[in-house]
């Protein structure tokens, strides 16, 4: 990959599409072809058939649920360590998130854990590429094809990773992939799904597009035809669906960032490298593993403290009052946000208003993934999208001296998966 010195936040090119819509205007029925060009190539640089685009990679996740059938009575197995999202989309197709505790090395979810946890309830897994690297995806596909579940790939956090020599995102039945603006390519919001199966992609665009009947897999193809439209006893809406569509304008900048996707991970590695040899240094930060064979995209450069008389919230002030961005801890295990154990005591207070989760929903205030817990406290999440490699080292410096504070413990050194 190439290196990066200094690269612009938005490329030339992605500004010379916007144009492009722009000079084309605003039509009912017609478009600058924008939309299907970035569905068809995405998709292809992950070898995949289809992409659908939407407005963002929370939409994508809940599409894909939809057309793969899972709703009421139906278990979706997701990991703590996630954002809240990967598990609402359960919620929201009113099926049940169940949580999956995570690797004590790599913080992706456990094959093992996910065996464990499987009913007869369960429809769906969705391993997510946490902070850029992959989940261990060949023994989740294994347990989803004994059991006849579909895996939809979460890889908001992670853009041209590899598991095995394997692209992420060409994998799973469905990858879901998110534009938001933290994200290694960005438009503001956006998202895609990609896929191989023709029926669920145009499942997929029917729950994105409002049901449209007429709709396909076809890149683009989110328009009922205007003669059809037009017609007074045009049927339209064949099935439920929700209007997740991007717009134009947005797919046009992520079409200029897909064709320098390359440049845009080189980045995020060049990065991701400046502060592993400050932290290979230091035998009291441990990196997320990236185990051998793993491409890791780097969203963030995480690791954690394992040093029980270091402080999380006095290294980051440290880190701050020295010069450094301030960084973000690990999201709480999901479960653990209020919004789950509120809904377990509401489905308990109101069985009338929840009759689809009663008896099923879990009370998510008992769930408990100890491993993540353990780990999640003392997790540090370094940025890594600087624009200028000088601002990354200068970054790097600033956790070497933050580091150098902190002095050296005998105690809790590099091998123990939690402190
Ligand atoms: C792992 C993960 N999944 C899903 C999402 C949701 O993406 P979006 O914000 O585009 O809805 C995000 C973004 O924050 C994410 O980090």
């Amino acid at each position: 990959m190439p290196k990066m010195t200094m690269i612009p936040r938005v490329s030339p090119q992605a500004r010379r599409y916007v144009e492009e819509v722009l000079d084309f205007g605003f039509h009912n029925a017609g478009s600058p072809g924008i939309s299907a060009r970035l569905e068809e190539r995405f998709a292809a640089r992950f070898g995949r058939r289809y992409g659908v685009l939407h407005a963002n990679g929370t939409a994508t996740m809940h599409s894909a649920l939809l057309a793969a059938g899972v709703g009421v009575g139906d278990e979706v197995i997701v990991p703590a360590y996630t954002v809240a999202m990967t598990g609402t989309v359960a919620l929201y197709s009113n099926a049940v998130p169940i949580f999956a505790d995570v690797d004590p090395e790599t913080w992706t979810i456990s094959p093992e854990d996910v065996r464990r946890k499987i009913t007869p309830r369960t429809k769906a897994i969705i391993p997510v590429s946490i902070c850029g690297l992959a989940a261990d995806m060949d023994p989740i596909m294994k347990v989803a094809a004994d059991h006849n579940l579909t895996v939809i790939e979460d890889n908001a956090q992670c853009f041209l990773g590899k598991y095995k020599g394997r692209l992420v995102g060409s994998i799973g039945q469905f990858a879901s992939f998110s534009f938001q603006a933290s994200k290694h390519m960005t438009c503001g919001d956006g998202g895609i799904l990609i896929c191989d199966d023709e029926e669920l992609a145009t499942g997929a665009r029917k729950a994105a597009t409002a049901g449209y009947s007429t709709l396909t897999a076809k890149p683009g193809d989110n328009v009922v035809a205007e003669e059809l439209r037009c017609h007074p006893s045009f049927t339209r809406h064949t099935s439920l669906g929700y209007n997740f569509r991007l717009p134009e304008i947005a797919a046009a900048v992520a079409l200029g960032e897909l064709e320098r996707l390359e440049e845009l991970i080189a980045m995020r590695t060049t990065v991701a490298a400046c502060f592993s040899e400050v932290v290979d240094a230091c035998d009291w930060l441990i990196p997320q593993k990236t185990p051998d064979g793993y491409v890791n995209s780097f969203w963030t450069y995480t690791v954690r403290i394992a040093r029980d008389d270091v402080d999380w919230a006095e290294f980051r002030k440290k880190f701050v009052d020295l010069g450094g961005d301030g960084f973000y801890g690990a999201y709480l295990p999901v479960y653990r946000e209020p919004v789950f154990g509120n809904l377990s005591d509401a489905v308990k207070a109101q069985p009338e208003r929840y009759p689809h989760f009663v008896g099923l929903l879990p009370d998510y205030r008992q769930v408990s993934c100890p491993v993540w817990e353990a780990i999640q406290p003392r997790v540090i999440q370094l940025k890594t999208n600087y624009f200028e490699l000088s601002e990354a080292e200068r970054q790097a410096d600033v956790l070497a001296q933050t580091i150098q504070s902190f002095g050296s413990s005998g105690e809790n050194r590099r091998g123990s998966a939690v402190s």
